[in-house]
Order: C-alpha cells, then structure tokens, then sequence
C-alpha cells in the first residue's frame, strides 16, 4: 500500500510541468512554441537564458530525487525506490496536467539516479558534460548518458532491480529524443547557446 501511494505521489509530483509553468509565470513565454518547443530545462536554457534554464533543471531535479526519497521512506524496498523513479520521470514526460504529454525525463531522470546511485549518478554527470562542452548538442550528451547509466548499475554491483530500472529509463529517454536523434543525424541539431529565441 506504502509503495502504491509512493508511487502515486510520484506521478504527480513528476507531472509538474515546471517548464511551463515558470517560463509562463516568471518570463511569459511559453516554451512549446520556441526552440525545441520542450518544456524541460535546455530548451528554458536555450530560449529564456542561463538563470531560467538552471532553475528549471533544478526544478525538474527535484521531483526525481523528492520521489526516490518517498520511495525510500514510504516503500523501504529496491522496487519501491525503482517504481517511484519510474513514475516520476513517466510523470514527467507523460504529464497528468498536458494531456499526458511533456518533457524527455533527463534532469528528472538524473534526480532519480542521484539518490539510487550516486557514484554512477556522478560519472553519468560529468559524461554528459563532457559530451555537450565537445560537442555542444545536449541531446547527443543526454542519450549517452542515459545508456551509460545501466552499465554503470551493473559495474557497481547495484541489485536486479536497479539494472533493469537503468535498462528502461535508459530505452524511455532515448526513445523521448527521436526528434532530436534524426536532427543530428541530418545536421539540423541546434547547438546550445543561452537565451536566444
Ligand atoms: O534534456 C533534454 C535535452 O537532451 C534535449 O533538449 O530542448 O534540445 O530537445 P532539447
């Protein structure tokens, strides 16, 4: 019951489209109709500036890593932490207040792994660092991040239940970035550069 309701907490609190909401509130633009037209936190980056992306990166942050935390405490199992994972960054992308539309999941994702892995979670960040001081595509640095956080599970020694949630999150995110895969593929991938509309 403890890990249902972690569960759905989680869902709810990833479906806070902080985004949207802030760049609405603080900045009155809406993020669907500029850039990438994402509402997470490069495209605020991208669109509103350093400040606005940074915020909502932390926003977003937040509710993978406040939902781990639930999981942990309310659940008290490996599974209870993965499902509030899982159900947040599904919150996140799939969002009870946007007709079950929304971001890609990566700064979620990545307060998620924080409080599971946080030695991975690190090297996750730094990779993904790295990848977009080179190349400048964040999305290029979120996809192999994200599939590095399943091998990094598995190197660590972390339990079934955090290779395979590494396995999924890894599968979603890369999924969520379709559009963005077949920019770079054809050359079209805008590079990150703060606050240009
Ligand atoms: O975290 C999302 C990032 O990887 C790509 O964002 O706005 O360039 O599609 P965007």
């Amino acid at each position: 019951m403890n890990m249902v309701l972690a569960c759905l907490i989680a869902y709810v609190l990833g479906s806070i489209p902080n985004g949207l909401v802030f760049g609405k509130l603080l900045w009155h633009v809406d993020l669907r109709e500029h850039g990438s037209h994402n509402i997470g936190a490069t495209n605020a980056w991208r669109t509103l500036g350093k400040g606005p992306g940074f915020l909502i990166f932390l926003l977003d942050f937040l509710k993978g890593a406040i939902s781990v935390y639930l999981g942990m405490r309310l659940g008290d199992t490996a599974l209870a932490c993965v499902l509030a994972g899982v159900f947040a960054i599904v919150g996140h992308s799939c969002s009870l207040f946007l007709k079950f539309k929304g971001g890609k999941g990566v700064a979620t994702g990545l307060g998620v792994i924080v409080m599971m892995m946080p030695v991975p979670a690190l090297i996750v960040f730094l990779v993904w660092l790295g990848v977009v001081k080179l190349s400048g595509y964040v999305s290029l640095g979120s996809i192999i991040a994200a599939a590095l956080v399943p091998v990094l599970a598995w190197k660590f020694g972390y339990p079934a239940e955090y290779i395979g949630f590494g396995i999924l999150a890894a599968a979603f995110i890369i999924i969520r970035h379709h559009a963005n895969i077949g920019r770079l593929l054809s050359g079209t991938e805008s590079k990150i550069k703060a606050g240009h509309r």
